[in-house]
């Protein structure tokens, strides 16, 4: 059969492309592998899908060309899709940092999405293995279990690697390099932080503790929680950090931004010598954090007895902790992937790719990769829609 358009992906990014060009009047095909459209955006959110930001900005993306994402992000905004969740009554609210989730389950945003393809006469296939792609002169072809399907225009939407458990795959990435398309190297992101076993050792018994911290890699830090575990460190605070650092690179660890522990320590000795280390930490940080800080300080006697020097040692473990990560938790509980198609192969208004046409790359598997808080999704909503009007 032939289609205006196929999209491989239902995803975010595709189900959005495929309603854009479904209501502009095209015969769309959308094909997934997975049972259900839209997984992520299901489980996304903790169940309750933080769709958009309030503070959509370049600057909150990752990508080779930051300025790449502008068009599409411009062009269809997060007030244009907060305007579609009102429109299909699902209630939502702001939780922190301009981040919007969903009052109700994040089922409710798949159920629209899926409804609004089905309006528009979209037809789409699941649990459908794709075979092999081809481009026979200006035309595509997609080998299904259905027989090959032929179309003008084939938008790949297949997302990143990250949870290879709901079905990710490399399929984008590969089917870019056999058209010659660049990639810029992937990693995964938004991902816990490992460490080795001495740090362990020392992070283990606080598994479960949180703390707003300060997390720095580079010149770039995030304020927000940090949350120790039985494998490190994770917390949106690290999560956000660990897209910007590196391999061999230290990350630095405020566990009390804005407060000056060397002066804060300094005061307690003088208001409250007889206390204990422990205590005093307790003040401003949760118990067992104190604790194993003041354990770990090796300091038993009152403060009273601690030269200033020591009070400095201990206020720099807690205002600069300098620790090296020995990697990430990887694609296993990655929330995206950094890199991906090259934005320079790609036309930044219509996402299709130069020198290919009739071939799109929309959502994750392109090289823009947001911060975490409802960046990404309004990435694949953006870029989707974006697509979906030049199909
Ligand atoms: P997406 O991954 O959504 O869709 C790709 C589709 O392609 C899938 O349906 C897949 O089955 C299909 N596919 C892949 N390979 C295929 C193949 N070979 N053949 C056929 N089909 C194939 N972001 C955010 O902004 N707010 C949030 O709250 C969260 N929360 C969150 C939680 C968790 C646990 C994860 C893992 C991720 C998030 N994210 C997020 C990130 C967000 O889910 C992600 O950025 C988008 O889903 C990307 O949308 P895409 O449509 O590009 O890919």
């Amino acid at each position: 059969m032939a289609w205006d358009a196929i999209i491989l992906g239902a995803g975010a990014a595709g189900m959005m492309a495929a309603i854009e060009a479904g209501r502009r009047g095209r015969r769309v095909l959308v094909i997934d592998h997975a049972r259900a459209p839209g997984e992520k955006i299901r489980i996304s959110g903790g169940g309750r899908c933080n769709f958009t930001n309030l503070g959509i900005a370049p600057e909150r993306f990752l990508s080779q060309n930051p300025r790449f994402a502008l068009s599409a992000l411009k062009r269809f905004t997060q007030w244009d899709f907060i305007a579609r969740i009102d429109a299909a009554g699902i209630a939502w609210h702001e939780k922190t940092l301009g981040q919007l989730f969903c009052d109700g389950p994040a089922t409710q945003v798949v159920a629209m999405l899926v409804g609004d393809m089905e309006r528009a006469g979209v037809t789409l296939w699941l649990d459908c293995a794709l075979g092999e792609v081809r481009r026979e002169n200006t035309r595509f072809t997609v080998a299904t279990p259905r027989g090959v399907q032929k179309t003008k225009a084939l938008v790949v939407a297949t997302g990143g690697k990250s949870i290879p458990k709901m079905g990710a795959t490399g399929f984008g990435y590969q089917l870019a390099e056999r058209f010659g398309l660049p990639l810029v190297q992937t990693r995964p992101a938004l991902v816990p932080l490992a460490f080795a076993e001495q740090e362990l050792a020392w992070m283990r018994p606080l598994a479960g503790v949180s703390v707003h911290a300060r997390v720095s890699a580079g010149r770039t830090g995030f304020d927000e929680a940090l949350l120790f575990t039985h494998r490190g460190l994770s917390g949106p605070a690290i999560l956000q950090v660990s897209s910007y650092w590196r391999e061999g690179d230290p990350i630095l660890v405020d566990l009390l931004p804005g407060q000056d522990m060397a002066a804060g320590l300094r005061a307690a000795k003088a208001a409250q010598g007889k206390a204990a280390l422990r205590t005093v930490l307790g003040h401003w940080l949760p118990d067992r954090l104190a604790r194993q800080l003041a354990e770990a300080s090796g300091v038993t006697g009152p403060l009273a007895e601690l030269p200033g020097a020591a009070l400095d040692r201990i206020a720099a473990g807690i205002n600069a902790w300098r620790l090296v990560p020995v990697g990430t938790e990887g694609y296993r509980t990655a929330e995206v992937t950094l890199g991906g198609v090259d934005t320079r192969a790609l036309d930044g208004r219509t996402m299709q790719a130069q020198g290919v046409p009739g071939l799109y790359f929309i959502g994750e598997v392109v090289d823009v990769t947001g911060w975490l808080g409802g960046y990404n999704f309004q990435w694949a909503w953006s870029s989707g829609w974006a697509a979906g009007q030049a199909l």
